[in-house]
């Protein structure tokens, strides 16, 4: 839809473009006095002026317009390919994780939307393992949710399933709720520490985005 808004919008410009095309043409043309300007205006050697003048200039001022009018026309379209760049730039992050202690978390944004980073403890990893997955709202086990060899990073996005607010429990000194994970006080959801559901109104488990360890430290996101 919004491209094709844009689409209508840029093509008014090119109907102004004429007649300063024209304009700047006429001006240039009849400001040139050196000479240059007889090979445009085929003054011939008596210094006459023939009639192809008068079709000359309006070639001139034709092509001009063409050209400021493509230019008019082009303009929008390589804004919206770079609009297209941008977008693509945000499908996808990259984030090194190699200065998140165990224990700790962080908070980033990924198409406009906060995730959470969390390099689990052994002690959260223990506690994700031996919760019965069968009795859990939406069951998963943590491997499910992290990658193997590196079930220490819990990937999430940091949006409440229930409503969409932001939990805490990532940043330092959050609360993390009952269950170690994150908790969402704007009704009382709590995640555990792998962002399961277990308690309150939220449907889900916090959302796991798609994402790729493409070094030892470096995590792909999207
Ligand atoms: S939005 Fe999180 S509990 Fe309602």
């Amino acid at each position: 839809m919004s491209t094709v808004k844009k689409t209508k919008g840029t093509g008014k410009k090119p109907v102004k473009a004429p007649k300063a095309a024209v304009a700047a043409t006429l001006k240039a043309d009849s400001a040139t006095s050196n000479g240059n300007a007889a090979d445009n205006l085929h003054i011939d050697s008596n210094g006459q002026t023939p009639g192809v003048r008068r079709r000359d200039f309006i070639h001139i001022a034709t092509v001009s317009f063409a050209g400021v009018g493509a230019d008019a026309v082009a303009m929008p379209l390589v804004s919206q390919m770079s609009a297209s760049a941008d977008v693509l730039a945000l499908a996808s992050i990259e984030v090194d994780v190699a200065a998140i202690q165990p224990g700790q978390s962080i908070k980033t944004s990924w198409r406009k939307q906060p995730v959470f980073i969390r390099n689990l403890t052994p002690a959260e990893i223990e506690e994700a393992n031996k919760v019965d997955v069968g009795g859990l709202r939406d069951p998963q086990t943590l491997a499910d949710r992290t990658k193997p060899g590196k079930e220490n990073w819990l990937i999430t996005l940091g949006v409440c399933t229930h409503l969409g607010c932001v939990p805490l429990g990532a940043a330092a000194g959050e609360v993390k709720g009952e269950y170690g994970g994150y908790f969402c006080p704007c009704h009382g959801s709590h995640y555990d520490t792998a962002a399961r559901i277990r308690k309150g109104p939220a449907p889900t488990n916090l959302v796991v985005p798609e994402f790729a360890f493409i070094s030892d430290t470096v995590v792909k996101i999207g």
